[in-house]
């Protein structure tokens, strides 16, 4: 059952946290396996004769959404919502929340947004569209309005609450899972969200990879990111205690910087002869002091490829194992394939290794689509049938070189 967090984060202005959890979601856009759920937060203003209402939850939230507005003020006084971004994720209550309001706020968002609001909702009236680094002056408070496009869509932009130093992000620096905290106060929590940040961010933002260290510059020269007090996203955790920690994190993210001696391997095997490779490529690794995190598609087991991804930007390394299936990469291992080149396509040190029954065409498919990427190809060993003594020599030998890249 989903929990709804009504959270008093300021008093002057006075500010809320109405933040829900989506324990029921099960494929986040219908695609990645998120069992760890995921929140949506909104934020309530009050200030001098205004109520500003930031973002909302999904459409299926709606009437729990209004529940919550009503706990803290009448729906019918909100004088502005700020749209960030109109994914329905966010922008899915809206429609309910302005009916009840009897359609008078003031909307807030890019031009972009806009035109979406129209598109998705029919929404145009009293809709002001504001333009990158614009300010309002709404009761006592400047809001300024930075534009972040492709985190996550062209439409979104960020606010920055000028007199407290807050920003509200949206989907900026947010992430997965349902923490038990709001904030970043207890760091047993914060370890435990980051990984799901890091998921979130390849699997939501990692096709647009590039705008986020793009972004992070932006705000860096707003000179925003030393004097931030609080970060307050759209899912996950608020940033309070050490906002800053965030802001680097995503960038690290961004960069792909690696946890010394991390090896993401990932491999198909029918019957056992990948595996038979694959496991001389581990022995190799850890003998040489790596640590192989690794992900396998067999009989018995068939992970996330929502998980997979999210292993991507701080692996040292990729092994990929694949067997030839009907003339092509095994199914499982083509679409995860298909989606770290799209979402977490990084400058990392890729091993291949394909087997196959009469013809070999994995390996060099593979390396065909590694060769166009930005992953740096280190070799392909293909193997027929069983893995012979020379073949071990082989995958040795691979795995080494792999290595040897890493130093370079
Ligand atoms: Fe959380 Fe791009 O929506």
């Amino acid at each position: 059952m989903p929990k709804v967090w009504i959270e008093k984060l300021l008093d002057e202005p006075e500010l809320y946290l109405l933040r829900i959890d989506d324990d029921q979601v099960k494929y986040f856009e219908a695609t990645w396996d998120i069992p760890e759920g995921i929140t949506y937060n909104a934020y309530l203003m009050k200030t001098d004769n205004a109520v500003v209402l930031f973002d909302a939850w999904k459409k299926g939230y709606a009437d729990k959404f209004l529940e919550a507005l009503s706990s803290i003020i009448d729906p019918k006084d909100i004088t502005h919502i700020i749209v960030h971004h109109t994914e329905p994720d966010h922008s899915g209550a809206l429609p309910k929340v302005l009916e009840a309001n009897g359609y008078k706020a003031k909307i807030i968002g890019t031009a972009f947004a806009k035109r979406l609001l129209e598109s998705f909702y029919g929404i145009k009236e009293n809709v002001h569209a504001v333009k990158d680094g614009e300010e309002l002056k709404i009761g006592n408070r400047t809001l300024k309005f930075i534009a972040l496009p492709w985190l996550h869509w062209p439409d979104t932009m960020i606010t920055y609450l000028v007199e407290d130093k807050i920003i509200f992000s949206c989907d900026a620096w947010g992430g997965y899972s349902i923490p038990e905290r709001i904030d970043d106060s207890d760091e047993d929590v914060v370890e435990r969200y980051l990984p799901y940040a890091t998921k979130y961010i390849v699997t939501v933002i990692g096709h647009y990879r590039k705008y986020i260290m793009e972004n992070a510059e932006k705000i860096k020269k707003l000179g925003i990111v030393d004097d931030v007090k609080m970060i307050l996203p759209g899912h996950g955790l608020i940033w309070r205690k050490n906002p800053q920690r965030i802001f680097e994190y995503y960038a690290n993210v961004g960069l792909g910087t690696p946890k010394k001696g991390k090896i993401l391997v990932i491999y198909d095997s029918m019957y056992g002869f990948v595996e038979k490779s694959v496991r001389i490529a581990i022995d190799e690794l850890q003998k040489l002091g790596f640590k192989p995190v690794v992900y396998k598609f067999t009989d018995k087991e068939a992970p996330a490829v929502s998980e997979i991804v999210g292993e991507v930007p701080d692996s040292e390394a990729l092994v990929i194992g694949a067997s030839t299936y009907e003339a092509n990469i095994h199914p499982r291992i083509r679409y995860t394939l298909y989606e770290i080149l799209d979402k977490a396509n990084y400058e990392k040190p890729v091993l291949i290794l394909g087997t196959f029954g009469w013809a070999g065409v994995a390996g060099r498919e593979i390396g065909a689509l590694i060769k166009k990427s930005k992953f740096d190809h280190v070799d392909t060993i293909e193997v027929k049938g069983r893995t012979t003594a020379e073949d071990e020599v082989k995958i040795r030998d691979g795995v080494r070189e792999l290595v040897k890249r890493l130093r370079k």
